[in-house]
């Protein structure tokens, strides 16, 4: 098989790349990416000398490099995305570019090559915020009703994906997936923000009251959901993935990093809350389960003690980004 993944050299993308190269070793792989700030090709360097990798530097806005990679690939993993909240609060714009327009860029350019299936990568986000304490879970059939920039985008094009299935007949499906966690996470999110910060000897900022509820699964989890979606899954279906069966807040998830890393609680910072932050979200993954025989399988305390093992171990890799994001963090935490 012939795959085009775009936003390869991001976090997620990265992990997909690795763990495809890894299963597939008789497929052939083009990793897709602008190189933003959270592109980072040394997330692949061991891959460079790999015959059946190839990485092509370009925009998903632009038709003409689209059109161009696009040729003579069977399937198309999107994961190409503008993807901090955080960000889409200081600047909305590119997240509507990249988000809508680039993908819709890629649709087109899907439909021209007749790939056999674009998989759209996309996020719990997109169905809004769910009551702290309730038992409620977001699933295939929850309306849309995302609140921070960010998470429109994604809604919108979650949209045009569906909306070229319907009108062109494009074979696509969708993830929307629960927050991601592991290796190569940019360290401005929070589980890398945390644990590379305690290296550093430095506090950890946690937003509000530290309630907030995500259902984080571990990102080679999210890997292999990707994997049985595209090998099983059915053209013009959706698919919700999450991680955990019970909520952890921010502020507990927090404090199993600090005790996993040897610190007192007195690390933590409460800072001032986010505007708009979602309370809750918890995803249904009966449906992965019951159609394709998927489940996560790594625990979130093996995956946190993973994560921080590869931090602690891969300083190299982390330190130049958080020197680049200097800028964002003095934007984002103006009263620290
Ligand atoms: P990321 O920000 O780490 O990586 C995004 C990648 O896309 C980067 O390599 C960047 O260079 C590339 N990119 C951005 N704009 C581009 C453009 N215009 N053209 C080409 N490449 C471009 O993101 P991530 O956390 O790996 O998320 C990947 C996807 O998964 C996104 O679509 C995101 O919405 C979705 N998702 C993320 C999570 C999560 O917890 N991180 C959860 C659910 C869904
Ligand atoms: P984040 O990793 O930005 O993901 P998202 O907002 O897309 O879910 O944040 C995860 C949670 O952690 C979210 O509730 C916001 C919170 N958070 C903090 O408390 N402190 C921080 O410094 C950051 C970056 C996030």
């Amino acid at each position: 098989m012939k795959l085009l993944v775009t936003g390869g050299a991001g976090f997620i993308g990265s992990n997909f790349i690795h763990f495809w190269v890894k299963n597939h070793p008789e497929d052939q792989v083009v990793n897709f990416d602008k190189l933003t700030y959270a592109g980072n090709k040394e997330s692949l360097k061991d891959l460079e000398s790999n015959p059946n990798y190839r990485f092509v530097h370009a925009d998903i806005t632009d038709p003409t490099a689209v059109a161009s990679a696009m040729a003579g690939h069977d399937i198309v993993v999107h994961f190409a995305a503008e993807s901090h909240v955080d960000r889409s609060i200081l600047g909305p714009g590119v997240f509507l570019q990249t988000n809508v327009i680039g993908t819709q860029v890629l649709l087109d350019a899907a439909l021209k090559a007749q790939v056999k299936r674009f998989h759209h990568i996309s996020t719990d986000e997109v169905f809004g915020s769910l009551e702290l304490g309730s038992s409620e879970k977001f699933d295939e059939h929850t309306p849309y009703d995302p609140r921070s920039p960010y998470s429109a985008s994604k809604a919108g094009s979650d949209h045009i994906v569906r909306a070229y299935g319907e009108t062109y007949g494009l074979p696509y499906s969708i993830t929307n997936c629960s927050n991601n966690y592991g290796e190569f996470h940019f360290p401005e999110k929070l589980f890398p923000l945390a644990i590379t910060n305690l290296i550093e000897g430095k506090k950890v900022p946690v937003y509000g009251d530290g309630l907030n509820v995500r259902d984080w699964l571990y990102v080679q989890d999210h890997c292999s959901a990707i994997e049985a979606v595209l090998l099983k899954g059915k053209a013009g279906e959706t698919y919700t993935i999450g991680g955990l069966k019970e909520d952890v807040s921010n502020v507990e998830v927090v404090k199993k990093i600090l005790q996993l890393m040897g610190h007192s609680e007195d690390m933590i910072e409460y800072v001032k809350d986010r505007p708009g932050h979602d309370r809750r979200y918890a995803v249904d993954w009966t449906k992965m389960n019951e159609e394709l025989g998927w489940s996560p399988s790594v625990t979130l305390e093996e995956g946190l003690q993973r994560t921080i093992d590869w931090y602690k171990n891969n300083e190299a890799w982390w330190k130049p980004l958080k020197e680049k994001a200097q800028g964002f963090f003095q934007q984002n935490y103006k009263s620290l």
